[in-house]
């Protein structure tokens, strides 16, 4: 079975006696669905996704207090009974891994003794179907030691080894601070920890046994040392607490979980959700680091088509090598275009560099429009705005003021596509709402910085 499979392998244990399940096993969680529920707030206008919600009592509850709502569990059987009880909720066979929702459809997420510290990309999976502020709560076994009904579980150690072990990682979450650093390291905020009331009652050890037997890990441990010697000893543990006109109850540490996704702020990279880091991507994030000792907000949009990006980048090298501009001359060029755009990005961190090129009196100056004292360098400047702001107003005149400042004309074609390219580069950043790095700000030199009135402003550091 190859590890994508593997979760369909899970209806074989939690499947395979689900009507016992439902009926003899899940009921005796009822009080921990209904704490926390009440914790989450759980409402009327709550859409509420429950991961590995078995034979779905706890959508069945959720429901009940008016919630639209949803559940998935790898034990198709399970998820039968689920959809029997709730035919209303949108009831799915699926992987916690990989959870069949878009981004954003939940208000709460919860899961009860379904996601375990073993499972750690299942939380990534909550925290992405979960809306910005959406509330998750989990629950976890507690200090079972600690606890008069850990008799109860006692069976399931007669699994194989490496099952046991599985058993115990998973029950290491419910520790002081090992389900508060899971969460914050899966990126949830406002993490607190709460006691959940948990205890299973049985009419007697049959009920007891049968309840049992019905579960994933009984399944393990029947695997390991047969059907009838987990029926005895499980009988046996039962028989000894029997008590006179009382159900045999257990009582069981159970901790519960709260927190939440994040409110996103705005970000400076813009109204786009920054994009997953590929290998190109990082490579964009890499130039930026060598080159400015940060991540521009601008790669950060970009990275959603790298590729076009550094083709973009590309072209623009090429246009610059035909039309044998210096870097200052392209600083020229660049500040007169993103000014005449109102494009504050492109205008303070092309400013600045005109500014190391030249000085930053020169760049405040080609921001501000104003005439240059250098010839050629009046007539880029010129020609960059005019091209900017009227590609159409253009004349004979303006191409030949570029001829009499030295620039034969397929110079003239690869300076004007430069500037076309730049606009491209400047339109998108600013379509789609990228602010000037605070960093890029902080490093600006004020003559540059003041002349730049237009366009996004600066993040703040
Ligand atoms: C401890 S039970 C909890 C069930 C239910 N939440 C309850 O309160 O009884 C664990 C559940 O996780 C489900 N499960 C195990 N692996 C899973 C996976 N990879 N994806 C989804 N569900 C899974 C099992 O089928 C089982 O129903």
């Amino acid at each position: 079975m190859t590890a994508q499979d593997d979760w369909r392998g899970v209806d074989e244990g939690w499947g395979r006696k689900a009507v016992d399940f439902a009926t003899m096993s899940e009921p005796g969680n009822c009080r921990e669905y209904v704490a926390l529920h009440q914790h989450l707030g759980v409402g009327a206008d709550d859409r509420v996704l429950d991961i590995a919600c078995g034979a779905g009592l706890a959508v069945e509850l959720a429901a009940a207090r008016g919630a639209r709502c949803a559940g998935l569990d790898a034990a198709e059987r399970l998820v039968a009974v689920a959809r029997d009880r709730v035919p209303g909720a949108d009831l799915r066979v699926g992987d916690m891994h990989a959870l069949p929702w878009a981004d954003g459809s939940f208000d709460v997420v919860t899961s009860f003794r379904g996601i375990w510290g073993t499972t750690p990309q299942a939380l990534d999976e909550a925290l992405r179907v979960l809306v910005p502020g959406g509330r998750l709560g989990l629950t976890v076994w507690g200090h079972l030691k600690a606890s008069p009904g850990a008799w109860v579980l006692f069976p399931f150690t007669l699994a194989a080894e490496p099952k046991v072990a599985n058993q115990a990682a998973m029950v290491a979450l419910g520790r002081p601070g090992a389900g508060e650093q899971l969460l914050a390291a899966a990126g949830f905020v406002d993490v607190e920890r709460v006691e959940i009331p948990f205890a299973w009652e049985f009419a007697d050890p049959e009920a007891y046994v049968r309840a049992l037997a019905s579960t994933g890990p009984a399944y393990e441990a029947i695997e390991a040392v047969g059907e009838d010697a987990f029926i005895e000893t499980a009988q046996a543990l039962a028989q000894e607490r029997v008590r006179d006109g009382l159900p045999l109850r257990a009582e069981i540490q159970v901790v519960g979980y709260l927190a939440r996704k994040p409110v996103e702020v705005a970000s400076g990279a813009g109204f786009l959700a920054v994009p997953p880091t590929t290998a190109g991507v990082q490579s964009l994030y890499d130039d930026d680091v060598a080159q400015q000792g940060f991540v521009m907000n601008a790669s950060r949009l970009w990275a959603h088509l790298p590729a076009v990006h550094d083709g973009l980048f590309d072209l623009l090298g090429q246009a610059a090598r035909a039309a044998g501009l210096t870097v200052r001359q392209r600083g020229v060029l660049v500040t007169a275009c993103a000014s005449t755009l109102g494009d504050s990005y492109c205008s303070l961190a092309w400013g600045k560099k005109l500014a190391g090129e030249a000085d930053a009196a020169l760049a405040a100056a080609v921001l501000r429009g104003e005439d240059l004292a250098d010839p050629v360098e009046q007539a880029l400047a010129v020609w960059a705005r005019k091209v900017t702001r009227d590609p159409n107003g253009t004349a004979a005149a303006d191409v030949q003021a570029l001829r009499d400042a030295g620039f034969d004309d397929a110079q003239v074609f690869a300076i004007t596509t430069f500037v076309a390219l730049r606009i491209a580069f400047s339109t998108v950043n600013d379509a789609l709402g990228a602010h000037p790095d605070a960093e890029l700000g902080a490093l600006v030199p004020a003559p540059v910085r003041n002349a730049v009135t237009w366009g996004r402003p600066v993040d703040a550091p």
